[in-house]
């Protein structure tokens, strides 16, 4: 099975997280990069705005095809409670191309609503997710708080 791993990463968990997946899965990993600088206090701002307000925030074209794969591994730093905006500018881009999906939410508290975030990524994407793995990021550490499948 061809599985691509997707992330978008301001800090570096999500990256650490998708790339230790993609690692033991043998996957190919897509990186998204936005159009914005979202580093430093600006940033952090733009990044919570693009949440609150649900503003765009363009991504840089990539190589990939996404219909080439028959799953793809999201996975998302969560954003005042949200999927992170470039995440869900993949989603709605590649809505077409998306045949399977599972779910990765990192976030600093770890108290996500995986169900309702998994839910709103199956409307997007018009499928019914596989996995869905949340995990806490904390002092540079990631440590998984729950992994089942449905
Ligand atoms: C704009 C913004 C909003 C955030 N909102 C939340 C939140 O609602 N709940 C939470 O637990 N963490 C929140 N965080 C923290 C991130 O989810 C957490 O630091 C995550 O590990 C970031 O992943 P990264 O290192 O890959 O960028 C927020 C971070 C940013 C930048």
């Amino acid at each position: 099975m061809k599985t691509l791993v997707v992330f978008y990463s301001r800090k570096g968990s999500t990256e650490r997280i998708a790339r230790g997946i993609a690692a033991e899965l043998e996957a190919d990993t897509l990186w998204l990069d936005t159009v914005y600088d979202l580093f430093g206090t600006g940033g952090f701002c733009q990044a919570l705005g693009s949440s609150v307000f649900n503003r765009e925030l363009l991504l840089f074209p990539y190589d990939e095809q996404v219909s080439d794969y028959d799953r793809v591994i999201i996975c998302t730093p969560i954003w005042a409670g949200k999927v992170c905006r470039p995440v869900l500018e993949f989603c709605r881009k590649e809505r077409h191309n998306v045949m399977a999906a599972d779910y990765v939410f990192v976030s600093a508290t770890g108290k996500v609503n995986a169900d309702r975030l998994a839910d709103s990524l199956d409307r997007l994407l018009r499928l019914e997710h596989g996995s869905v793995r949340v995990f806490r990021s904390l002092l540079g550490r990631e440590t998984e708080l729950t992994a089942h499948d449905e």
